[in-house]
């Protein structure tokens, strides 16, 4: 079976089993600025885990973009990516562990009619902070697994979340499929890597407070994950999701342009085919950034860095051939019928890597000679480190990178401090955000998001009536507004907004959500942010008579918890548009 196909059939079955498939959140998260890519299909849903309801029921199934950074010293083994296609299904207080194992189940032995011989799984063993999870057991002992297929294990294998440091979380149960030669064994051994982790089903029943504590969850959720192209490799048999027809092309081609062969160069070849899929995803996202020092641009410009010094590596010239450009054009076409926006974009992506991969190579052997220089003490200071980042763009991951092939090592640390001292922002900031998660900062935004809806009202108010949202971003720190109007604001009139949106918080109005159809909503005088493609049913927020938003939240209960308002700059954003940024103090 094909990728697509497992695609089609998964949304399918859980479409059968009453659930709206929903669409793939952007990889580059909304309005969460604690994390720098979305790492699993329960990310964008957390405020719904947490009790908001959804506008569109309490079941969902869908296929999200995901991409985890922090896998990138596994890529180059059979079955680790950085981006992946991760199919999920949730429910919101609907169902729970025996009807999730159940579906899990079904669909893995009648859909796709895997063998129950090939099967195992793991539960959780318990500790102080939750039971051992015998309903699980038991259920997947009554669906005919045998007992010695199922290990409990603890908290490092089988708990998920939360995604950051708290929110939504529980114990899970893991499903293995066996990929070794002949008959499986009896008995289940987790960590013989021939059982390979297919699917997780994770049972988020608790909030881990700030304090490291697991409060039960008014809602009983399910988050589960199976990742698209481990269970493409099972289904064809492989025991490498390399050699799937999602990457098998790319192979090919790095095959062609090096004259060498992926038998001999497996690891290096990996490597390249997973980090340029993950560069057009980043490029061609919704939300997509070019490469840069910065954030994701920076986890962008490594991945394209990295695929043109192992195209080096593997003996290419690479002045003679924009090799990202090449495998791009592959990527897209593979994934352009499922992801209409690569192909929209599809010059934009190609250009991009164009301009870096020449950026690059212009100063690659220059560097690569210097960096040998460097080696001749066994070692590469703050200052050479921070010379080969400066001057000939290698990025401190690629310089340890090099090192450690020569056994020669780096000072990253003081490295560190050299980057400091030139930036305004730090990698190392962008790189603990990733690993941080959610963070406490989802209640910072929550603010600023309702602080954003009182802003666009007050510059109504004060300006004139027809001034529309044009774009917003909202970091753990401050709100940027961009809205229609066409000259720059005077000092009163920013004075007069500030004084009229500190007026409403404090007041102490309360925030309040209602679910309706589209039609009545704006039949209601709710206003939308222009240009938006909204569902049938949507949520409406409503802060006292002051204003009336469609919005997918979420925000505080009530405006008095926002604090102080202040605008801190305001800008032209682009022809006709103005933008604000704003804090709250
Ligand atoms: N969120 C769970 C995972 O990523 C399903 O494994």
């Amino acid at each position: 079976m094909k990728a697509k196909d497992l695609k089609k059939k998964y949304l399918e079955f859980f479409k059968k089993k009453g659930h709206s498939i929903i669409d793939s959140a952007p990889l580059i998260p909304e309005h969460d600025p604690t994390v720098l890519f979305t790492t699993a299909g329960m990310h964008p849903l957390v405020p719904f885990l947490m009790g908001q309801s959804h506008t569109l029921g309490t079941k969902l199934a869908n296929v999200q973009k995901c991409m985890r950074t922090g896998d990138i010293e596994e890529v180059g083994d059979t079955t680790h990516n950085t981006f992946f296609e991760m199919l999920g299904n949730w429910s919101f207080g609907d169902y729970f562990k025996e009807e999730a194992i159940e579906f899990s189940f079904e669909f893995l032995t009648k859909v796709l009619k895997l063998p129950i011989s090939h099967l195992a799984v793991t539960c959780f063993k318990g500790d102080k902070d939750a039971p051992k999870d015998e309903v699980s057991a038991n259920k997947w002992r009554e669906l005919g697994v045998a007992a010695e297929r199922i290990a409990f294990l603890g908290k490092k294998d089988n708990w998920w979340g939360p995604a950051g440091e708290t929110g939504p979380c529980g114990p899970d149960t893991e499903m293995f499929y066996w990929t070794g030669k002949g008959k499986p064994p009896q008995k289940f051994d987790s960590g013989d890597s021939k059982w390979v982790e297919i699917w997780n089903d994770v049972f988020m029943e608790y909030d881990k407070t700030k304090g490291g504590k697991f409060v039960p969850l008014k809602q009983k959720n399910v988050d589960t994950g199976l990742g698209v192209e481990r269970v493409t490799a099972v289904l064809q048999g492989l025991d490498d999701i390399y050699l799937t027809e999602l990457f098998w092309p790319i192979i090919k081609k790095v095959e062609e342009l090096t004259g060498k062969k992926y038998n001999k160069e497996k690891k290096v070849m990996r490597i390249i085919a997973d980090h340029i899929r993950a560069a057009v995803f980043i490029l061609g996202d919704e939300r997509g950034v070019v490469p840069s020092n910065l954030d994701q641009g920076y986890i962008l410009r490594r991945f394209i860095r990295r695929v043109v010094r192992h195209f080096r590596s593997l003996g290419a010239d690479v002045n003679k051939n924009k090799f990202t450009v090449i495998l791009a054009e592959l990527i897209i076409k593979i994934y352009e019928g499922e992801y209409r926006l690569l192909k929209e974009k599809k010059k934009f992506i190609l250009s991009e890597l164009e301009k870096e991969e020449g950026k690059f190579v212009l100063t690659l052997e220059k560097g690569l000679r210097k960096f040998n220089q460097m080696c001749s003490d066994k070692k590469i200071d703050s200052k050479e480190a921070f010379l080969l980042f400066q001057s000939y763009g290698f990025p401190i991951e690629m310089t340890q990178e090099l090192a450690a092939e020569k056994k020669v090592k780096v000072d990253v640390k003081g490295f560190e401090k050299e980057y400091q001292k030139h930036q305004e922002l730090s990698r190392v900031g962008a790189e603990k955000r990733f690993k941080g998660g959610l963070g406490d900062a989802s209640v910072e935004t929550t603010k600023l998001h309702t602080a954003t809806h009182l802003l666009g009202e007050a510059l109504r108010r004060v300006l004139k009536e027809d001034i529309r949202q044009r774009g917003s971003n909202i970091t753990a720190e401050r709100l940027r507004y961009d809205f229609n109007f066409d000259r720059k604001l005077t000092a009163e009139e920013l004075e007069k907004v500030e004084k009229e949106v500190n007026k409403v918080i404090e007041k102490g109005i309360e925030v309040k959500r209602e679910e309706m159809l589209l039609k009545e909503a704006l039949e209601s005088g709710a206003r939308g942010e222009f240009g938006a493609k909204y569902p049938k049913k949507v949520s409406v927020y409503s802060i006292g008579n002051y204003s009336k938003e469609i919005c997918m939240g979420p925000h505080v209960a009530n405006t008095s918890e926002l604090g102080h308002f202040k605008i801190k700059k305001e800008q032209s954003s682009s022809a006709g548009v103005r933008r604000i940024k704003a804090i709250l103090e």
